[in-house]
C-alpha cells in the first residue's frame, strides 16, 4: 500500500497494533523522518532506535495498515512505576483516524501490564496538534524545560511542555481506525 491509497481513503478497516523490536529499527527512523518533517532538526536514526530497543527498558509499537506496512510508531521507556512516551509519530497521510490515540492506549495498556501509573511525555510548546492530541487522551502541563527542542524550519530553541497522565487512562477503550468515505 502506498501514500496515495491511504489518502484517497482506502485505509484497511484491520490496522493492527504489534510489539516491534530492533529488526524494524531502519522502518522507525524512516517514519520518524517522515512524521517530523518540519518539526525536528535531526531525526531519530537506526542506531538511535537500536540503541533504545536494546534496553529492556523500552519497548515500541507499530501501527500497521498490512501484514508489513507500518504507518505509525510508539515508543516508551519505563522505569518502576513511570513510563515515558519518548517518540510518537503518524504518517501525514494517516493521520485524523484514530491511528495515534491507538497507539497511545496500546502502549499505555502494556506500562500498566507492567506496573505503570502514570505515563509522561515532553512536546515542543509550539507543537499545537499534538498538544491537542494529548489532551484529548488526559495529559496535562506539569512542567516546563526551557530551549529544550532545535526547531527545524527556523533553527530556533523552543521550550517542551513536560506532560503526564495517571495510569489507567480514563475511557481508554483504543478508537478504531476507521476508512474514510
Ligand atoms: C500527534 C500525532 C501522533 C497524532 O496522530 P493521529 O493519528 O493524527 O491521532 P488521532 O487521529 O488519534 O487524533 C488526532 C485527531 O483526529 C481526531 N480523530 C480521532 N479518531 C478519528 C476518526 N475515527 N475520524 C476522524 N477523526 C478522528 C481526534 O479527535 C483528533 O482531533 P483533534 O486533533 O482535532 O483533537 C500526529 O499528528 C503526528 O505524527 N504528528 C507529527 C509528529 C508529532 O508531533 N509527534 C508528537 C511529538 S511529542
Amino acid at each position: 500500500m502506498t501514500d496515495e491509497n491511504i489518502k484517497s481513503g482506502l485505509i484497511p478497516s484491520e490496522l493492527q497494533i504489534r510489539a516491534v523490536g530492533c529488526d524494524l529499527s531502519a522502518a522507525l527512523a524512516a517514519l520518524n523522518a517522515r512524521s517530523f518533517l518540519g518539526l525536528s532538526a535531526r531525526p531519530w536514526t537506526v542506531e538511535d532506535f537500536n540503541q533504545i530497543l536494546g534496553d529492556e527498558k523500552s519497548r515500541a509499537f507499530g501501527a500497521f495498515l498490512s501484514s508489513r506496512e507500518m504507518a505509525g510508531y510508539v515508543l516508551l521507556r519505563q522505569v518502576f512505576d513511570e513510563a515515558e512516551i519518548l517518540s510518537i509519530g503518524v504518517l501525514e497521510s494517516c493521520r485524523g483516524k484514530g491511528i495515534g490515540s491507538t497507539l497511545i492506549t496500546s502502549a499505555a495498556q502494556s506500562a500498566v501490564e507492567a506496573g505503570a501509573n502514570r505515563l509522561l511525555l515532553e512536546v515542543a510548546e509550539d507543537n499545537t496538534t499534538a498538544i491537542r492530541f494529548y489532551e484529548n487522551l488526559g495529559f496535562a502541563e506539569i512542567g516546563k524545560r526551557p530551549k529544550y527542542y532545535l526547531c527545524d524550519r527556523n533553527s530556533r530553541h523552543i521550550a517542551a511542555l513536560l506532560l503526564a497522565v495517571p495510569l489507567p487512562l480514563v475511557g481508554s477503550e483504543p478508537r478504531p481506525a476507521t476508512a474514510t468515505t
